[in-house]
């Protein structure tokens, strides 16, 4: 977060404490609930998870070797049994679970049973495909009905689920079925998005030309002879034909608490993207019980969460936490823009959406287009909103506060991370006065500190690295194939302690701002890309020497993509290579990663061992002051660099 923001932020003093209905009826209005988790954080979680069907009892509640944490030992369960057979047997059975709209106007609404048949046809149908418990499942789809059936079908048989974001590049694809190893894959057609489509299945095709892991493909049939899909004999195979006379049970998997429940690709600090790991047990029972508490889920809800499954918000706020708790849910393809800016609106007063959850890119977008959008369509079905994702500055938590909450809805400023399989720091609706900006403080049983260089915690009032100090249910158990990279990636900066990437202040009531990545990780419209992911993209290219890419404060995505090139000996940097070069990224990762600006550098700053001095160029590009140069190999190449960018 660029200096200046931060200041506002720091100086944010209004506060707005829990409306009186939520005091009254929210699932916890007791404080005490705080003091209770910290005296026994095992006998409270253990609490939470009894509220989860267990086929077999546990046997010790934690394990913990530091990294490495076991939770429910011995314990049996199945996620999509929690989140379906429990309610089709329990009277749910005729409840909508789905209500879904399709971007050219279709939409469907799928019933607990709906979905459960489906989930119990599409497992047979992978069973049927040769897919075992423990095989990894690859999903590449947009948002439709059948990536939620797919994931459930999945963790019924055992199978963990990989699912690939469907805006990511066949490469990136290709990378991450690799790593995984991934038997079987699922995808659609093409998906809808911005009135043209998305062409799933030919980024599918390019992928699997070098991904020989996958055996078998099922394609969703979404958007038809439009798509130009090829299906190939033998491998490929669509949905509705193998599910037509697929069987109408199939008995769920006992799974151990600790078997692996899905495989969520996320960027670090190096190019290679990882895998991380969530278990069934301890996830299940994290996800129930946060998207109870934080969003207040009663039985007549209408809740949605606007994020897409490619995402761990998604996964966590659409597939497990809202169906393990049997709430009724919107779920969206396209974006919010089309047909028109008044899409989300019109969605919300159709459906008396009565909780609403997106991130603060979003919110900034519809504070720019103005009021006139939400205010056409009633929105006094809301009752509470989430925001997740990155910091929000107060004037957009403001603004969503009044114009689409009506000054009623308390906003829940979620922090989390794929890592952290649920919101931790984050408000409870009955109880936490909220501060525009603040994630407010740790949730109960999650015991956070901010600390210094030297991992010493840091008085209230200051500011450090956000760590996590015990373990948690939901905690991620290890980055796939990669244990090492595990342990150094997040348990060895602080011994211990897990490391967030975060920087964090903590004001004097306790509670927490998060103040940005402290690590070479981006946050773009929030989503998390690192700069090396994006460099290796450049260099890629042939007519790129050396790349360093940068975070660049946005108003309304948090950061953009900024990127210093230098090019190979004789080559022109004309206007035209900046759009070629731009365009070689989008293809590369997906057009998330796309950079805002380029600029042509004859030299990188480096120090003097060789290492590109990245926050030299971010106070560039932000304009402001440099910071200490003392340690660069030539200052010249950076004075050169700043007077460029002016002028440009
Ligand atoms: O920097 C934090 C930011 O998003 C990062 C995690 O990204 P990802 O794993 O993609 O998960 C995003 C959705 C959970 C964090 O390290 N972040 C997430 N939520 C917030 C946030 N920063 C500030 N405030 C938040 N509420």
């Amino acid at each position: 977060m660029a200096d200046k923001a931060i200041e506002v932020l720091l100086d944010e003093r209004r506060s707005f404490p829990p409306p009186k209905g939520f005091k009254k009826s929210a699932h916890v209005r007791n404080a005490s609930v705080f003091n209770t988790a910290r005296k026994n954080p095992q006998a409270f979680w253990a609490k939470a998870a009894k509220e989860l069907h267990w086929f077999k009892p546990w046997k010790k509640v934690l394990e913990w070797n530091s990294p490495w944490a076991k939770w429910f030992v011995g314990g049996k369960l199945n996620a999509s049994y929690n989140c379906l057979d429990r309610h089709v047997n329990s009277g749910r059975k005729n409840k909508a679970a789905i209500i879904w709209e399709g971007e050219p106007g279709d939409g469907r609404v799928l019933t607990y049973r709906d979905v459960w048949r489906e989930v119990n046809k599409f497992a047979n149908v992978l069973k049927k495909l040769g897919v075992k418990k423990g095989d990894r499942v690859c999903l590449y789809m947009g948002m439709i009905p059948e990536l939620v059936i797919a994931m459930h079908a999945c963790n019924r048989i055992g199978a963990p689920h990989s699912v690939v974001f469907g805006g990511f590049s066949a490469e990136s694809l290709r990378d991450r079925i690799n790593d995984a190893q991934a038997k079987v894959l699922v995808t659609a057609d093409g998906g809808y998005r911005r009135g043209t489509t998305v062409p799933l299945k030919k980024n599918a095709d390019e992928a699997l030309a070098d991904a020989p892991s996958i055996e078998n493909v099922v394609v969703v049939k979404r958007v038809g002879a439009e798509s130009g899909a090829q299906m190939k004999d033998g491998r490929d195979h669509w949905w509705e034909d193998l599910m037509a006379d697929a069987a109408l049970w199939c008995e769920p998997e006992k799974m151990d608490s600790e078997d692996m429940l899905y495989i969520l690709y996320t960027s670090g600090t190096t190019g290679k993207p990882k895998g991380i790991v969530h278990t069934t047990g301890g996830y299940l029972t994290g996800v129930t019980l946060a998207n109870k508490w934080i969003f207040d889920m009663k039985e007549d809800d209408i809740f949605w969460c606007a994020a897409d499954i490619g995402w761990v918000t998604g996964h966590t706020h659409i597939v497990y936490g809202p169906m393990a708790n049997g709430v009724t849910q919107v779920m969206y393809e396209g974006t919010p823009d089309w047909p028109d800016r008044g899409r989300l609106w019109r969605i919300v007063e159709k459906y008396g959406v009565t909780i609403f959850h997106t991130a603060p890119t979003a919110i900034r977008t519809f504070m720019r287009w103005g009021t006139e959008y939400p205010g056409e369509h009633n929105l006094k079905s809301l009752r509470l909103l989430g925001t997740v994702g990155e910091p929000i500055n107060p004037e957009a938590w403001v603004w969503y506060h009044k114009y689409i909450g009506g000054g009623r809805c308390p906003v829940m400023d979620t922090w989390w991370q794929t890592e952290t399989g649920h919101p931790l720091i984050t408000p409870l609706p009955g109880l936490t006065k909220l501060k525009p900006g603040s994630a407010t403080m740790p949730f109960p049983g999650i015991e956070a500190d901010v600390v210094d260089e030297k991992g010493q915690s840091v008085p209230k009032g200051g500011g450090g690295y956000l760590v996590l100090t015990k373990p948690w249910p939901a905690m991620m158990r290890t980055i796939y194939g990669d244990p090492d990279r595990f342990v150094q990636t997040y348990w060895s900066r602080f011994p211990g302690k897990y490391f967030t990437g975060d920087g964090c202040k903590r004001d004097k009531d306790g509670y927490y701002w998060l103040l940005g990545r402290v690590d070479d990780v981006m946050n773009v419209a929030g989503h998390r890309i690192s700069t090396m992911e994006v460099e290796s993209a450049l260099v890629d290219h042939s007519s790129v020497a050396e790349a360093a890419v940068i975070g660049k404060a946005h108003e309304i995505k948090g950061q953009a993509i900024c990127a210093f090139v230098s090019l190979k000996m004789g080559i022109d940097g004309s206007a035209a290579l900046v759009d070629e070069l731009k365009a070689h990224v989008a293809k590369k990762i997906g057009p998330i990663a796309r950079p805002d600006e380029i600029l042509y550098a004859a030299e990188l700053p480096k120090t003097r061992s060789g290492k590109i001095m990245r926050r030299l160029l971010r106070d560039i590009a932000d304009g402001r002051a440099m910071g200490d140069t003392t340690t660069l190999a030539d200052p010249a190449v950076v004075a050169k660099l700043k007077e460029q960018y002016e002028e440009e």
